[in-house]
């Protein structure tokens, strides 16, 4: 179903800086990760983790005052940020699509879908005439707008949420990218549409082989889309690995965290919830991010970050108790009524 590497996110950093750089927000801060043809990665975290920031440092789109220092981004071995902005603009319409929480965010209120659908067909694809037609119409067509003939000369003030979330995902293969990074994409439909919005992006991928980023704050979400999972706080990846590892027994204690916040079907279980603030990224503690919420925090999680460590095959976690804690049985999340 994978395979070859599309991305290489390399020990990614960003920085915020406002007040004329008097206060400076690292909001990503060593972030790594591979994505491979017809792969999907479920990027998940806290609000103000730094999802967005990631995404966006990737596709060069990052607002004034924000800047990468540090780390690389590698599209099919290619330096990003390496390129010039007009070759960098070619890659956004070319290679890599974006997908927005906001659909209106990305359609624009002057122009008739036929004109936005069309635009990264005409100018990345070269096509012309009745091809760019066939084209916008097949587009349409397969994010399920319904009579395109008719609707593609309307405007997105005319559509529904989950229409407009529709074409924004056209506009976003219309090139036919190799990678579509979606950040949080359904937010704003409601969950049937949501339903049928996701089952779509996956027979797009099945096929196409378009490797797929998704940021959600959904785990449900990410259990039914995702190959692979990648938590953050604070800006950096506490546990990255595979759905079905992570999920079965999460090895980070911030991991276990969220996926016990999330209620189970048929399940007793108190809801767990995390306790305290996240932290300020203007003032990360020198040690892990998490210390200070965390239950099973001894005195050595306060003096250094802790590095990623393997804990299973294409398994990390930020957790210098990962491997003591899961044969305690502590952290395990207790999914299959794992011992207490
Ligand atoms: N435009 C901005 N200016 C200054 N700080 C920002 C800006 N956007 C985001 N941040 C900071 O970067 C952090 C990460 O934000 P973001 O990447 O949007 O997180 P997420 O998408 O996970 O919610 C936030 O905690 C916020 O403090
Ligand atoms: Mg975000």
């Amino acid at each position: 179903m994978t395979g070859d590497v599309l991305l290489d996110v390399q020990d990614l950093e960003t920085e915020y800086r406002a007040f004329g750089g008097s206060r400076v927000i690292k909001a990503v801060d060593g972030v790594s990760f591979t994505l491979e043809a017809g792969q999907t990665i479920g990027l998940v975290g806290e609000s103000g983790c730094g999802k967005t920031t990631t995404c966006l440092s990737i596709m060069r789109l990052l607002p004034a005052g924000a800047r990468v220092t540090g780390g690389r981004v590698l599209l099919e071995g290619r330096d990003l940020a390496q390129l010039s902005d007009r070759e960098m603009q070619h890659v956004r319409g070319n290679e890599i699509g974006m997908i927005l929480q906001d659909p209106m965010a990305s359609l624009n209120p002057l122009f008739t879908l036929y004109d936005q659908v069309r635009e990264p067909a005409y100018h990345h694809r070269g096509l012309r005439g009745g091809a760019l037609r066939e084209r916008v119409l097949s587009l349409l067509g397969s994010v399920r707008i319904p009579s395109p003939e008719v609707r593609m000369r309307e405007y997105p003030h005319q559509m529904s949420g989950g229409m407009r979330q529709r074409i924004a995902g056209a506009i976003a293969l219309s090139a036919a990218p190799k990678v579509i990074i979606a950040d949080e994409p359904t937010t704003s439909l409601d969950v049937t549409i949501q339903a049928q919005y996701l089952d779509l992006l996956k027979s797009l991928q099945r096929d196409t082989g378009v490797g797929l980023i998704f940021v959600t704050h959904d785990l449900g979400i990410v259990a039914k889309m995702c190959d692979d999972v990648m938590v953050m706080y604070a800006g950096r990846t506490v546990e990255h690995g595979p759905v079905r590892q992570v999920f079965g027994q999460a090895r980070h204690p911030y991991a276990d965290a969220l996926l016990r916040s999330v209620p189970k079907m048929g399940s007793k279980e108190p809801l767990f919830r995390i306790d305290g603030q996240p932290p300020n990224l203007a003032d990360l503690p020198p040690g892990c991010a998490f210390e200070p919420r965390c239950p099973h925090a001894i005195t050595e999680c306060a003096q250094a970050v802790p590095p990623l460590l393997e804990v299973g095959p294409g398994h990390t976690s930020a957790c210098i108790r990962s491997v003591e804690l899961a044969a305690a049985g502590a952290a395990a999340p207790g999914a299959d009524g794992g011992e207490a």
